[in-house]
Parts: structure tokens; C-alpha cells; sequence
């Protein structure tokens, strides 16, 4: 039986994986490499460095920095993150979200969170989400990225709650993939064609109906 459900944060509750875009965008430009909205997509769930790696191969660059020229860059880029995200506000919920936390809370689920990203806390503080969540994990305690399920493993771990009688919810290949490994019911948010792994897959968070999700559970 269903007990909880696991959000992942950029690009699900709220829009940050737009402004992750932004800011990996303006780094990737300064360095002289172009980035697109469609390379965006191999970013999403990854996590800091790993984005960097990708963007720099991306431009033939993988050999151009130190380390330590790396880790500026990839600092640069959260400082303008960070910045981006300074404009959250209780109001930035995608559309369905609310709808969603108000219908797992009338059920009697739990609710948690797994994020990738080292300003989750920060990004749920400006949401106003804090108190809503039973559980939140972010990449600042896990050894391995998604899509090693470890993240989503410990927010269940956290709740008490066996990975069997988890949903996790995903807008990223990687994230659904992380779901899937820690043997965890997948529901995935964006274009079918990205996500063959995902047990359900909606267009937008506005089709996000916690009834259908159930019921496909169930089945
Ligand atoms: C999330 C986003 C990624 C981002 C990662 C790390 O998973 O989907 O795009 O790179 O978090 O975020 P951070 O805030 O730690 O740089
Ligand atoms: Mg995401």
C-alpha cells in the first residue's frame, strides 16, 4: 500500500531548472562555448561539477582547465544561481504542485523530498515549503549523484517507509532513473520520448492528478 510520495525539486515543484539554465548558459558563453535549451536537458538531476564536465565536452574543452580553473567556474556559476533564486517566492509553485501537496497530506501519505542540488534548503525556504515536508534530502549529504537511487533511498530510509510503497516524482532521465534503482514507482514530468523507464509520464505538473497516480499504482 502507498505511503509516500518524493518530489524532486528543480524543474517539478518549482521552475529553478530554468534558472540552473540561465546561469550554466551565461558560464558556458563567457568561456566561449555555446549552450542550448536542448543541451540543458543532459543537466537536469546532475549534479554541479558533473554539468560543468558535460557543458566543457560539450565545447572541446574538457582539457582546457585545472582543476582548481574548474571549481572557479563551477562557483561563478552557482553565485549567479544563487542570485537567480533570490527572486523565489511562495508564488513560483508550478501549477498542480499545490493541488498535489494538499491531496498526499488529505490522504494521510508522507511527503519528502530528494534533490540533487546543494540550494535545495534555500529554494524550499523562498517556497515557503519547510514545514510542509516530512523529510527533505539534498545533495549535500549524499555520496552519489542520482541516477544512483541513494537519494531517494535515504529520504525513504528517513520517513520510515519501504522504497516499495514510495512514488517518486521526476522531471529529469537521470531522476527517474535514480527512481527505478531504488525500487520506487516513477512518475515523470516533460516529453514522453524522454523517459521509457518512467511508469507514468505527464506533459506538464498541471495533468499531475494524485487519484490516476494511485490508481496506476495500484495496478
Ligand atoms: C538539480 C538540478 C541540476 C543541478 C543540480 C545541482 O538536480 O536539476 O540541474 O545541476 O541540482 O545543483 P546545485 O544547486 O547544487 O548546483
Ligand atoms: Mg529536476
Amino acid at each position: 500500500k502507498l505511503e509516500a510520495v518524493i518530489f524532486d525539486l528543480d524543474g517539478v515543484i518549482t521552475d529553478s531548472a530554468e534558472y540552473h539554465f540561465l546561469a550554466w548558459k551565461e558560464l558556458a558563453s563567457s568561456i566561449g562555448i555555446l549552450f542550448t535549451r536542448e543541451d540543458n536537458e543532459a543537466l537536469k538531476g546532475v549534479s554541479r561539477m558533473e554539468s560543468l564536465e558535460i557543458i566543457l565536452r560539450l565545447g572541446g574543452k574538457q582539457d582546457a582547465f585545472t582543476l582548481k580553473e574548474r571549481e572557479e567556474l563551477a562557483a561563478s556559476k552557482n553565485d549567479h544561481y544563487v542570485q537567480l533564486i533570490q527572486r523565489i517566492t511562495p508564488g513560483d509553485l508550478l501549477p498542480g504542485i499545490r493541488q498535489m501537496i494538499d491531496d498526499i497530506r488529505a490522504k494521510g501519505l508522507k511527503l519528502g523530498l530528494a534533490s540533487a542540488s546543494k540550494n535545495a534548503f534555500t529554494v524550499m525556504e523562498r517556497l515557503g515549503l519547510m514545514e510542509e515536508f516530512d523529510v527533505i534530502v539534498d545533495a549535500s549529504t549524499v555520496v552519489n549523484g542520482k541516477p544512483h537511487p541513494e537519494v531517494f533511498l535515504r529520504a525513504a530510509e528517513m520517513l520510515g517507509v519501504h522504497p516499495e510503497f514510495c512514488i517518486g516524482v521526476e522531471d529529469a532521465a537521470a531522476g527517474v532513473e535514480a527512481i527505478k534503482r531504488a525500487g520506487m514507482f516513477a512518475v515523470a514530468v516533460g516529453p514522453e520520448e524522454n523517459f521509457d523507464k518512467a511508469d507514468l509520464v505527464y506533459s506538464s505538473t498541471a495533468e499531475l492528478s494524485l487519484d490516476k497516480i494511485m490508481e496506476a499504482y495500484r495496478s
